[in-house]
């Protein structure tokens, strides 16, 4: 049986595995809904949202104010629950047809597009370090030759992790993006475009549809991930360069791109990787061109940014908390663009109104600079 399938990628489920991931979609929907409500009654009776001046409290204070309440233990701990559950319902699924998913994205491999890999890439230690949103193996363990697993995995649980919220083709967060870009930069008509951090490039394709015109490369390190991406763009129709590289130092030469983008890329590195990468960015810009990086960055949101914090701590994104309290214009100035030329902004969710979750506990900061 095929559930929701919309490329010829997409890893089916038969009906027993399918009830088993729908069960859990449901239970996270249900879960999210009572923290959006549970949490922000109590953070609207506790004094901290009443300070005179209106500041956001400090993650420290935020923690402080709910991990003792029993509300948010409970949803606390059906989060980690339902997130390990994730990937115990899909994981076994995905291995049971993994011998065809590697050879069908081996049939399309270099048919559209390209990839790169380069085994020579290491893994950043803030990947290896931990498996990444409790997925076993993360986004990089590679299992057999030519393997697909982690990919096609996260394929198939981001479905159900992003409850509606991304879309059918899950690149909500690249229409996002596209949409601030358009409505702050009406003039652009990129002709290179570089996602980082792409994944399986859900994203990217978002890219593809708005620029036809523009050649789009989309790099990340992990190389099950990009095998998977790349059969799912030749699927889709979609041409796409993928390659295996660090963003932090990529081998393109400088001033090739006159759009670098990313979306939930910055919390998955570290302090030090945020600023290698905009430097990274700022060189390889054309003058003129513009990075965009857009992530969950909410300094000013109480309940999102406990949300963050939440997930550094229990969700294995060890950086997202600490994130918050980046200034990130500083960071952009660091790595060379000129103050006048940077802008921070709101991205305003694509899909949201899809959403089977009415969890508003997520909030996009666009970061922006013209070289
Ligand atoms: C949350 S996912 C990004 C999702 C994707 N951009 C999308 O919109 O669907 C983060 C990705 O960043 C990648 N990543 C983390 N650090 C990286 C680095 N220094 N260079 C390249 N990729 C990196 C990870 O391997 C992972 O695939």
């Amino acid at each position: 049986m095929r559930n929701n399938s919309d490329h010829a990628m997409f890893p089916e489920a038969t009906h027993d595995e399918q009830s088993a991931q729908s069960f859990v979609k449901t239970l996270r929907v249900f879960t999210t809904n009572n923290f959006h409500a549970g949490n922000t009654a109590i953070l609207a009776d506790n004094p901290l949202s009443r300070r005179p001046d209106g500041s956001c409290p400090s993650r420290k204070e935020l923690r402080k104010a709910l991990e003792d309440e029993p509300q948010n233990k409970w949803w606390s701990s059906m989060m980690r629950t339902t997130q390990e559950v994730l990937y115990d319902t899909v994981g076994p699924s995905i291995e049971r047809q993994l011998p065809e998913l590697i050879a069908r994205a081996n049939s399309f491999r270099g048919t559209l597009g390209s990839l790169t890999l380069d085994d020579s890439v290491e893994m950043p230690p803030y990947l290896a370090a931990v498996d990444v949103h409790c997925k076993p193996g993360s986004y990089q363990q590679e299992m057999t030759e030519d393997d697909v697993f982690a990919g096609a995995e996260f394929d198939r649980t981001y479905r159900l992790y992003s409850m509606g919220r991304l879309g059918p083709n899950l690149d909500g967060m690249g229409r996002t993006l596209v949409a601030w870009l358009k409505d702050h930069f009406s003039d652009a008509g990129p002709r290179r475009i570089l996602d980082m951090g792409c994944t399986v490039g859900h994203s990217t394709l978002a890219y593809c549809d708005h620029f036809p015109d523009a050649e789009i490369h989309a790099i990340d390190v992990a190389a099950t991930c990009l095998r998977y991406g790349h059969a799912r763009a030749v699927a889709m129709g979609k041409e796409i360069h993928f390659s295996q590289q660090n963003a932090e130092r990529t081998n393109f030469d400088d001033g090739s791109f006159d759009l670098i983008v990313s979306t939930a890329l910055l919390h998955e590195t570290s302090r030090k990787a945020i600023r290698a990468i905009h430097k990274e960015c700022h060189r390889l810009l054309a003058p003129g061109g513009l990075m965009i990086h857009m992530d969950n960055i909410v300094p000013d949101k109480a309940l999102e940014k406990y949300y963050c914090d939440w997930m550094a701590r229990f969700n294995n994104e060890p950086y997202m908390g600490a994130l918050q309290d980046e200034d990130m214009v500083g960071i952009c100035v660091q790595a060379g663009f000129d103050r006048d030329n940077i802008q921070l902004g709101e991205g305003i969710p694509r899909f949201r109104d899809k959403c089977l979750a009415e969890n508003r506990a997520y909030g996009n900061l666009m970061v922006c600079a013209r070289k």
